[in-house]
Formats: structure tokens, sequence, C-alpha cells
């Protein structure tokens, strides 16, 4: 199912209502090139899940837990893709301790992170101009096929093929 997103506003809004979705247990994986948008998608979750702290880009630090009703566990895997073992860094952030009662959120977490639970949600941004991004859901298990139907209701979904 794809989603066309004009601007970082619609971006953060989608977030708000992916959030809407989302409940303790559950894994988030974020695809996409450098600036696509993943963490303006995060922020946007947050906000729905109503987590405190904001939402960055930390230079540094690689998971982040934002206290809530369900806490907000934001991982950014970029900087793993330059180390030898990434997988063996992945283990050391524990993500296996939160992840039952958070929901889990990965930058750039393809390839390393889907072990951790038996289904999860794929989210692919795809840049096509400035502005634009072309966002792909992708359950993976379990009842995200059947989850995501709540979100087609509130976002028109689109044919990529006719996005420029
Ligand atoms: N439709 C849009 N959706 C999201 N971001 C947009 C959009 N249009 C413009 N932008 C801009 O693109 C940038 C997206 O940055 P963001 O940090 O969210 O990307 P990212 O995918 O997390 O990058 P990185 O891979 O470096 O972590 C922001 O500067 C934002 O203002
Ligand atoms: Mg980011």
């Amino acid at each position: 199912m794809s989603y066309l997103l004009a601007t970082v506003d619609d971006t953060r809004a989608f977030g708000r209502s992916l959030a809407g979705l989302l409940r303790a247990g559950d894994l988030v994986v974020l695809t996409g090139p450098l600036g696509a948008g993943k963490t303006a998608l995060v922020q946007g979750i947050g906000a729905g899940l109503g987590v405190a702290g904001d939402v960055t880009s930390p230079t540094f630090v690689i998971a982040r837990v934002h206290r809530g009703p369900v806490p907000l566990v934001h991982v950014d895997a970029y900087r793993l893709g330059a180390v030898p073992d990434p997988r063996a860094e992945v283990d050391d952030l524990d993500l296996d301790a939160t992840v039952d009662e958070s929901v889990t959120v990965v930058e750039w977490g393809e390839g390393l992170v889907e072990q951790l639970v038996d289904a999860y949600l794929e989210v692919r941004i795809d840049r096509r101009d400035d502005e634009a991004r072309v966002v792909d859901l992708v359950p993976h298990e379990g009842d995200w096929s059947s989850r995501l139907s709540m979100i087609t209701e509130l976002f028109p979904c689109v044919d990529t093929e006719k996005v420029p």
C-alpha cells in the first residue's frame, strides 16, 4: 500500500495516524535514503503515542527511550552500517529487554532487528522530488495486514506508477 506525502507536515501526520495502530510489542523497521523523512515520521509516531522528549537524529546516540503510556524506543542504526559486526552491536543495545513493553522503531534497521519479534511492519520511504515522498507499508506476518486497513481509511492510497 503506497501513500503520497507532499510535505514534512504530511509525513508527521502520517506518523501520528500510524501511532494509532501501534501497541506494546510492535516493531517498525524504516527504510529509505538519507533525508527521506524517517526521523520526521518517528516524530509523528512519538506525538501520536504521547511520549516525552523530542525525537531527534542524534549524532552519537543509537537508541533512545521516550517514556510514555507505551514507551517509544527509537533506534537509528545508520552508524552500524560501517562497523564490522553490526548484529553484535545491535545485540549490545538489549532491545529484546524492552521490545515487549514498548513500540520499537528502527531507522536503517533492515537486516538487523527483524529477529526481535515474530511479526513486524516495514515502512519504506522514497524521495520523489524536493518535498514529495512516497511511503509503502509492508506487513510482515502477524495481524499487520488487517491493522493496516485502518490507515487506508485515513490516507488515500496512490498508484506509484502515476507519481512523478
Ligand atoms: N514530504 C516530506 N516528508 C518528510 N521530510 C520532508 C518532506 N519534504 C521535505 N522534507 C525534509 O526532508 C528532511 C527529512 O529529514 P529526516 O531527518 O526526517 O530524514 P531521515 O530519513 O531520518 O534521514 P537520515 O537517514 O539521515 O536519518 C527534513 O529536512 C524535512 O524537512
Ligand atoms: Mg533519521
